[in-house]
Parts: structure tokens; sequence; C-alpha cells
């Protein structure tokens, strides 16, 4: 099965793919984490991403659907996907289709996070990851069972992401408006949209995307 998680900034895509990777044992592609990955290594995609995310504005389309290839090439046929952040505008909607119709693979569901983006700007001025682990936590909504030491491993240390102030994310919420809620009428024309209510709880959310999956 592969799957497109769709939402602007902080709607909760990062967080449901994890827990579907745990239950289903899909892969997530996250084009983000892919160019923080690249940024972090200063590869040549690195260089040219670097100011690109920090402002906000979207990476070019050619750069995410090379990487969104390359990722699913080095994965066995049979493992579904999860695309996290991508596609993000119609241009890249039309290279998954190619990506996937080479590799034998469709898409089966368009989950859209159906958020109030006011509330997102709180999701994501709050929320920090472990630097050693990457396990995601929140100022209010998901801290550490003791305080400063993060649940999964152990590690002491944290880190917050250059783009998530409310300038930049106030930014990337206007791209997403612009560019990417525009392809959901592509994907509704298919009849593989499912619209989810991303306010409800984390469980709540998770719930509701796996009963979607099995249908
Ligand atoms: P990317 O990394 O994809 O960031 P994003 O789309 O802005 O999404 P986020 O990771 O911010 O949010 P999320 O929906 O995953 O929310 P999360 O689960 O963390 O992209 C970053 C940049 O890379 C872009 O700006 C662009 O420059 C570039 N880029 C990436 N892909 C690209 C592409 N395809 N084309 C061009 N450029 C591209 O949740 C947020 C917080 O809320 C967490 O703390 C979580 O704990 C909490 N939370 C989640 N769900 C709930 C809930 N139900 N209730 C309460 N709290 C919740």
């Amino acid at each position: 099965m592969n799957i497109i998680l769709l939402g602007p900034p902080g709607a909760g895509k990062g967080t449901q793919a994890l827990r579907l990777v745990e239950a289903h044992g899909m892969r997530q592609l996250s084009t983000g984490d892919m160019l923080r990955a690249a940024v972090k290594a200063g590869t040549p995609v690195g260089l040219q991403a670097k100011a690109v995310m920090a402002a906000g504005e979207l990476v070019s389309d050619a750069i995410v659907s090379a990487l969104i290839g390359e990722e699913l090439d080095a994965m066995a046929q049979d493992c579904g996907a999860i695309f996290d952040g991508y596609p993000r505008t119609a241009a890249q909607t039309e290279s998954l289709d190619g990506i996937l119709a080479a590799r034998g693979r469709s898409l089966d569901h368009v989950i859209e996070l159906a958020v109030d983006e006011d509330a997102l700007v709180e999701r994501i001025t709050g929320r920090y990851t472990c630097a050693e682990c990457g396990k995601g936590y929140h100022d209010h909504f998901e801290q550490p069972k003791v305080a400063g030491v993060c649940d999964k491993c152990g590690s002491t240390q944290f880190k917050r992401r250059p783009d998530d102030n409310e300038a930049t994310v106030r930014t990337r919420m206007a791209e997403y408006r612009a560019k990417t809620a525009p392809i959901l009428p592509i994907y509704d024309a298919r009849g593989i949209v499912a619209r989810v209510d991303g306010m409800a709880p984390m469980d709540a959310v998770t719930a509701a995307i796996t009963a979607v999956l099995v249908q």
C-alpha cells in the first residue's frame, strides 16, 4: 500500500507516519527529513536547500522528486510507502505518478489531515526532538516522562528545527495554501482522498487513519 499524508506544517504528518511505520511496517518517505540530512551532510543538494528551507519556501521540484525516486529504489518492492511532505506542488504530483508507474506501484490513499491553522503555530514552535534518536516531544503536548531525559534512548540532548520559529512557520503555511492545497482536487477527482480530523488527540487521529487503510 502506498499513501500520502497531506496537511499544512504541524498537521501531524510526521507524528502519524512514525506510528504507521511501527504498526504496519511501512516506510516513511519524508522529503523534509531527506533535505535536513542533506543540509547536515553538506551535500550539493543540501547546500542548495539550506537557505530555501530556512526561509520557509519550497525547494525545487526536480530535487525533491529525485530524492523520492532514489528512496523508492532502495526499498523492497512489497514494502508500502508513506509519502510525508511530498508531493507539495502540481508538478510534484505529476512526477510522483511517473515515479510510481515506473516502479510498478500505485497510490491507494491520500489522507488529508484537516486542521485549524492558528493552533498549528503553537504546535510547531513548541516541538523538539531527541538529538540522539530523533523521538519527538512537545513543550505542552508530549513531554518526556522524566524531565530532560529521552523516554526512548535516555539521552539528555534535545534539539529544535531552525525553521520552527513563528515568522518562518507563517511563510510555510502561506506556501502550503498557495502551492500544496491546490493539489487536493487532483486526487479528489480520482476518488482516493480521505479527510481526517487532525485536531483530534493523536491516538484518535491514528485510529481514523487506520480505519481508512483497512477499508
Ligand atoms: P517538512 O519537514 O516536511 O515540514 P512541514 O511540512 O512544514 O511539516 P512539519 O514537519 O513541520 O509538520 P508535521 O505535519 O510533520 O507535524 P508533526 O507531526 O511534526 O518540510 C520542511 C521544509 O523542507 C519545507 O518548508 C521546504 O522548504 C522543504 N521541503 C520538504 N518537502 C518538500 C517538497 N516536497 N517540496 C519542496 N520543498 C520541500 O507535529 C507537529 C507537532 O504537533 C509535534 O510536536 C507533535 O507532537 C504535535 N502534534 C501532532 N499531532 C498532534 C495532535 N493530534 N494533537 C496535539 N499535538 C499534535
